[in-house]
């Protein structure tokens, strides 16, 4: 970051003295008012629950420009890398800040492979479960139970075990995600099988069984693949600001990405795939298009409690350049699997087509984003509606690890310990019970 030549210079009506501030210049984006010594300054604290206006760190990964609805993976548009690459390309971008030549993606896409398999004892981790169990509460307890077996690889402050970690979760994400959906469906787990591309190994594990033989798909395994780099890192959003904080403690990797499994689950981040399938479902149910209006002007009426689930982004006030692409992805398989009257999908872009011409939405400047077509793609594929957004955690374990592995890099890097505006009671004494 650039210093810039303006200062900000904070000043109280109360005659108190004022304080400059320094501004940091970015590469791209806005600029920052360095805050680091305002409270040694004037024992103020800034107040900005949600984080609204605040940068929590520098970073040089993922770009975002929510006005153009632009998004940038180590400066490399999604458009290009969803249409040119392929996701092994994409997690050696984001990891390492360079698309990978072929040698290089060769080797990468090696390295990965090589450490597909679990150990045998995480199969035993998945029996304590009920068979219904969400799949997001199985890979939370699957994701934090890895650092049991990697003692070699947990001294986040040597930069070949972070990078050795890495490695272990993108390549193993895609076989405990297969083992919980074949947990759920009381099906045997299938074990990777290292001559298939890293979405045709995953569709494998999840679709083949003993019996017989499982030949992939190469429409279906490419939509795979790009559904997995669409939801491959995204800034500082809910689940990455948990993973960076979690790991500000110098917790092992393993753990500090559970932790951002653990966050992605909330409708209101990665969920919202599930909860935006669930809803279309459900006004289905109900009548379809006929009985979109009426949901719309529930959806409006503040007391309903209902949100129109994936539509609306903290940082996009424009369309989501991913929905745009899911939506394409989802003509081309649908097409694929002669499902183009799929109704969930007409019933979509109905709904999307009702909301962007309604002032509600419109005024909001709420659009359609990533998980609003995700569902309808994942489940023409077969993938169950509660196994979604463990896949949005499977795709997304690799910008967690480059960003958490971006933070501890840094050797300016603190344990992050936000304070507060208290409200609650002051200082007073303990009665005994007998006069409470
Ligand atoms: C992801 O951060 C990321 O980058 C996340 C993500 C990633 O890749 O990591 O992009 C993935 O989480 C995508 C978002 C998935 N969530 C949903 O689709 C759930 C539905 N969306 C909303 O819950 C909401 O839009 C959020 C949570 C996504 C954003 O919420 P904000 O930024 O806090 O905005 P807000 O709730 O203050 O909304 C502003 C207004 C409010 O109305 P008013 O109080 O101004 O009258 O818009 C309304 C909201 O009520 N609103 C919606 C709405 N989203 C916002 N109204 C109806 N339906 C919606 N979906």
């Amino acid at each position: 970051m650039k210093l810039a030549d303006n200062k900000a210079t904070l000043s109280f009506s109360n005659g108190s003295p004022s304080v400059d501030l320094p501004v940091y210049h970015g590469n791209v984006g806005p600029d920052v008012v360095d805050i680091r010594k305002l409270y040694a300054q004037t024992g103020m604290f800034t107040y900005d629950p949600g984080f609204l206006s605040t940068a929590s760190c520098q970073s040089a990964i993922t770009y975002i420009d929510g006005d153009k609805g632009e998004l940038l993976y180590r400066g490399y548009p999604i458009e290009q890398l969803a249409t040119n690459c392929d996701f092994m390309e994409t997690c050696h971008l984001l990891l390492y800040g360079n698309l990978p030549n072929a040698a290089g993606k060769t080797e990468f896409t090696k390295r990965v492979t090589q450490h597909t398999m679990v150990n045998e004892q995480m199969q035993f981790f998945l029996r304590g479960f009920r068979r219904d169990a969400h799949p997001m509460a199985i890979m939370t307890g699957l994701v934090g139970a890895l650092s049991a077996f990697y003692h070699d690889s947990t001294d986040i402050t040597n930069p070949e075990h972070r990078d050795i970690s890495a490695i272990r979760l993108i390549a193993k994400m895609p076989t405990l995600v297969a083992m919980a959906y074949k947990y759920t469906v009381g099906q045997p787990y299938m074990y990777p099988k290292n001559e298939l591309s890293y979405a045709g190994n995953f569709l494998h594990m999840m679709f083949a069984t003993p019996c017989e033989p499982y030949v992939v798909n190469p429409v279906i395994e490419r939509a795979m693949d790009r559904i997995f780099t669409l939801h491959a890192d995204h800034e500082q959003n809910a689940s990455t600001s948990t993973v960076r904080l979690c790991g500000s403690s110098g917790t092992n990797p393993f753990a500090a990405i559970a932790a951002g499994v653990a966050c992605l689950w909330g409708p209101a981040h990665g969920g919202a795939n599930e909860a935006c399938l669930n809803m279309l479902e459900d006004i289905q149910r109900m009548g379809g298009i006929s009985k979109v209006g009426e949901f719309m002007e529930k959806v409006k009426d503040k007391n309903s409690g209902v949100k129109l689930m994936g539509f609306g982004h903290r940082v996009y006030k424009n369309y989501d350049p991913r929905a745009k692409l899911m939506q394409e992805t989802c003509k081309e398989v649908l097409g694929a699997l002669g499902l183009e009257n799929d109704p969930l999908f007409k019933l979509a872009m109905a709904l999307e087509k009702i909301a962007l011409e309604d002032d509600y939405f419109v005024q909001r400047k709420l659009y359609p984003n990533v998980d609003f077509y995700s569902g309808i793609v994942q489940r023409a594929i077969g993938i169950p509606v509660p196994l979604f957004t463990a896949i949005f955690a499977l795709a997304r374990t690799v910008g967690w690890i480059a960003q958490l592995n971006e933070m501890i890099g840094d050797p300016e890097y603190k344990i992050g310990r936000p304070r507060q505006l208290f409200t609650g009671s002051e200082r007073r004494d303990v009665q005994p019970i007998s006069q409470r």
